[in-house]
């Protein structure tokens, strides 16, 4: 923890010199989105794949009640603990009133519409890869979902990590929009990636974090300790999992292991989200971590 600080420290002072400069928030030019039209039924898809209902439900929230996304979850980390947002389409609460600039602007660059860094908690580290039409896309079917007037709440951060400039140099680090496999061995793999490297943000959680709560992009997929502090997410490379193409996407569909175990913690989450997706997502999906470079157990 000390070390985390003081390597946070560090970047703040860097952040606050000639470095904001270099590092200060870019939203998207409004050409990225000139001429697009969202198509709600498409979005759908995209919806369940980025896994945003995970997050942005009530608490405990189940079956359509994961359809207003009134925020209002605790997310516990390292950091501090974040209070999720409210993106249900009200106007004055929650993201009614953003424009599909606003909206693709968040999800690759991490800014908010007030200029401000949004915390990588928000997996955009991830949302960064998505299609500039599978955006507005989502945003048309998010536009249809309920509204919801929960105000939001501060969220629960010491300093330094409360001060959203000190992100400019994290990102400059960790935002990335490159993808992690570079070559895919399958066209249903390749397929695949874009479902987990620019959606299912499965590395969020499978891949060890460095020191500054980047992912470690060289134990991808490795397995990690769990950030709310309870246990191990497990390795999902070919080096831990033996599991079949098949027993995989039963997996993701079902939440039934080979074994007839069935899925717990965060990942149950996960299950409510891909179960929505067609046989071949979750196919190419499971061709995906198949061919994942394998990563031995071990290391932070
Ligand atoms: C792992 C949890 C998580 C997931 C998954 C997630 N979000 Fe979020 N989201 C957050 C958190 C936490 C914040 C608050 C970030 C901040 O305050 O800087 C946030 C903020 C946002 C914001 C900014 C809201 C505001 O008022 O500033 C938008 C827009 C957003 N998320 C959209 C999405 C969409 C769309 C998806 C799915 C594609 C998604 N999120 C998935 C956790 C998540
Ligand atoms: C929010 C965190 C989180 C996300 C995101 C996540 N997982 Fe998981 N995953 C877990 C946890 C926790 C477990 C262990 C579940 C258990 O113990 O039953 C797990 C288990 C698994 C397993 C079973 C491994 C085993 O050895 O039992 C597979 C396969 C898997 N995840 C694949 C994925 C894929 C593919 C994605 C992306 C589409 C994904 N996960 C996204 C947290 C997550």
């Amino acid at each position: 923890m000390i070390r985390l600080l003081m390597i946070l420290g560090t970047i703040l002072v860097l952040g606050a010199g000639a470095g904001y400069v270099l590092t200060r928030p870019r939203p998207l030019p409004p050409p990225a989105v000139e001429g697009l039209v969202g198509d709600a039924a498409a979005g759908e898809r995209i919806f369940w794949a980025g896994g945003c209902a995970s997050c942005h439900a009530a608490p405990k929230a189940e079956g359509d009640a994961r359809l207003v996304l009134s925020g209002g979850q605790r997310l516990v980390s390292p950091f501090g603990t974040f209070v999720v947002p409210n993106i249900s389409p009200d106007a004055l609460d929650g993201i009614g009133g953003w424009s599909l600039l606003d909206f693709a602007t968040a999800l690759k660059r991490g800014v908010a519409p007030s200029g401000e860094n949004l915390y990588p908690a928000f997996p955009y580290t991830t949302y960064t890869r998505m299609e500039m039409q599978d955006i507005a896309d989502l945003k048309a079917f998010m536009d249809t979902l309920p509204p919801s007037g929960r105000v939001d709440e501060p969220h629960d951060l010491p300093f330094p990590f409360n001060l959203r400039v000190a992100l400019g140099p994290w990102k400059a680090l960790n935002l990335d929009p490159d993808w992690v496999i570079a070559n895919p061995p399958s066209e249903a793999a390749t397929k695949g990636r874009y479902l987990v490297e620019a959606l299912g943000h499965c590395a969020e959680c499978h891949t060890p974090r460095n020191a500054i709560g980047g992912l470690d992009l060289g134990r991808w997929m490795g397995g990690a300790p769990n950030p709310a502090g309870k246990g191990r997410i497990p390795n999902i490379t070919p080096a831990a999992l033996d599991w079949s193409e098949e027993d995989i996407a039963y997996y993701l569909k079902t939440g039934f292991k080979p074994d007839f175990d069935s899925a717990g913690g965060e990942m149950a989450d996960v299950v409510a989200n891909m179960a929505h997706l067609s046989d071949d997502d979750l196919a190419a999906i499971a061709a995906y971590v198949k061919a994942l470079p394998p990563v031995a157990n071990g290391g932070s």
